[in-house]
């Protein structure tokens, strides 16, 4: 998909549609709407009357121009109540737009901006959420599809630009491109089945995004992570003949800072939750089990881009959790990298034994700061359903600083708590913890578990299970892999390098 910045108005463009916006509180369209209006006969304005135009959000009605204006269609926009229109919304609700565009085929999309609603919207946040919904709204994943249809796809967008900078709209354009291909690349890894997204694949295609932007990558082998003791996520990936792969890629922008954000991802390419194996249903979701690791290869993706002035570290440990006659059984004790001995006393809490070993390596590497995100548990979705990413932490300020990139990136996030008081959810009889105590507080209990790993360091546990996939299509998701957090860990590195 091309964009184009134009300050030609959008009643002279030709193209195959023209997007206008109306809201729901407002009983007349205004500026460029109305200009179209006016071209049209008032055709728009009647529907309005008529109340089969409502404005209601997501609101979408197709009009053909008939030679009326140089454009085929318009396609009028419902934005919801003005005063409850945010940044998020308009990225919503453009995705909704562009995804009817493309699937009645139109190849070339108009639309405008301007300073119509709010002020306070800059331009540069403006272009860069109306191309973020169009390029996530659109997102298709169909690469095993082999009955040739054609595809609708839409190929150029015309951003026309009214009463605002046009450099101000093209820098947010193209910061809109960068994070939302890199969201896309994310959902392209998730949406993936567990056979064509092995370790070994994903360690391949993390290769691709670093030769890409030359970052520093090494991807350590069994042998390696023998030798370093990870006997954690050694002892998660035993169970598959599919080889671990711990993926460490680095990206230093500001080699004179001893400053370094540590991004963690759980790559558990195939959650079969081991000898403790998962019921039948649904198993097939847990090829999603990787979705943090994507997410972090989507954001170091976007850092390799943008190149601001700060370090990062990206460490993915990925294996599958399988069973077989080598698997690890429950109850066994094993050594983490970080000395500290875990008794494994369920083997479907995989995802902590990993990401153990990976925080402590990050750590080691030289992070000084820690976000890991990781498909953890059930119990996020029960407490927190499909819309709110789970937080926890061991820092005020790091917090802030997280949910501040939230903001700005429109994925939402809630703080749980990580009280001393639960500590003993994590307690073992025999060892210095266990990865379960099968606590109701399920989401707490490894929030618990990583903590004593992330230690004295600042660190932010986003917990995705409920948000890494939707099943059904709504706003900028397209129905699979949401790629959820990319964009607000590329916020938090932006932030961080005071870009
Ligand atoms: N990968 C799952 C968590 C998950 C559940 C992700 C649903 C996406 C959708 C994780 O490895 C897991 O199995 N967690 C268990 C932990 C329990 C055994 C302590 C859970 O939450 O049930
Ligand atoms: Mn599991
Ligand atoms: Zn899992």
């Amino acid at each position: 998909m091309q964009f184009k910045i134009s300050r030609e108005p959008i009643t002279t463009l030709a193209s195959d549609c023209i997007i206008i916006t109306h809201t729901e509180d407002k009983d007349m369209l205004l500026g460029l709407a109305k200009e179209v209006d006016e071209k049209m006969d008032h055709r728009i304005s009647q529907l309005i009357a008529e109340k089969e135009i409502k404005g209601k959000f997501g609101e979408v009605t197709l009009l053909h121009t008939w030679g009326k204006i140089p454009a085929k269609r318009v396609l009028v926009l419902g934005l919801g109540k003005e005063e409850k229109l945010t940044l998020e919304k308009a990225r919503s609700a453009y995705a909704i737009a562009a995804r009817k565009a493309q699937e009645i085929g139109v190849s070339e999309l108009t639309l405008a901006v301007s300073q119509k609603y709010k002020d306070i919207w800059n331009p540069v946040d403006l272009g860069q959420a109306v191309v973020e919904g169009i390029v996530l709204g659109t997102y298709q994943f169909k690469p095993y599809k082999t009955k040739t249809e054609i595809e609708n796809k839409i190929e150029r967008v015309i951003i026309s630009v009214k009463d605002i900078s046009i450099d101000a709209v093209e820098a947010g354009v193209v910061r809109g491109e960068i994070f939302a291909e890199s969201q896309n690349l994310a959902r392209d890894f998730s949406n993936e089945p567990a056979n064509k997204m092995t370790p070994t694949i994903l360690a391949e295609k993390a290769k691709e995004i670093a030769k890409k932007h030359h970052l520093e990558i090494s991807i350590l082998e069994k042998e390696q992570l023998e030798e370093l003791n990870m006997g954690a996520f050694l002892a998660v990936s035993k169970g598959s003949t599919e080889p671990p792969k711990m993926i460490v890629i680095k990206y230093i922008g500001a080699p004179d800072s001893k400053d370094m954000i540590g991004l963690v991802g759980k790559g558990i390419t195939f959650d079969s939750g081991g000898i403790q194996i998962k019921p039948d249903k649904n198993m097939d979701e847990m090829k999603g089990d990787m979705a943090g690791a994507a997410a972090v290869l989507g954001a170091i993706n976007a850092i390799g881009a943008l190149k601001p002035h700060v370090n990062v570290i990206g460490v993915i440990s990925a294996c599958e959790n399988m069973v077989s006659g080598e698997a690890v059984h429950p109850g066994d004790v094993v050594e983490t990298f970080s000395g500290k001995t875990v008794e494994i006393k369920h083997t479907d809490a995989e995802g902590r034994l990993i990401l153990s070993d990976a925080i402590s390596y990050a750590k080691h590497l030289g992070a000084t700061k820690l976000v890991d995100v990781a498909t953890l548990t059930g119990s996020i979705i029960s407490a927190l359903g499909h819309h709110i990413i789970g937080l926890f932490s061991n820092n005020m300020d790091w917090t802030e600083e997280v949910k501040a990139a939230a903001k700005i990136s429109g994925e939402k996030v809630w703080e749980l708590p990580l009280d001393d008081d639960y500590a003993e959810l994590i307690e073992s009889d025999i060892a210095d913890m266990v990865n379960d105590a099968g606590s109701p507080a399920g989401a707490i209990q490894g929030g618990m578990f990583l903590k004593e790993f992330a230690g004295e360091t600042p660190w932010v546990h986003l917990d995705i299970a409920g948000t890494s996939d939707v099943t059904k299509t709504s706003g900028i998701n397209p129905k699979g892999a949401t790629g959820v957090a990319v964009r607000t860990m590329i916020a938090l590195v932006l932030r961080f390098s005071g870009n």
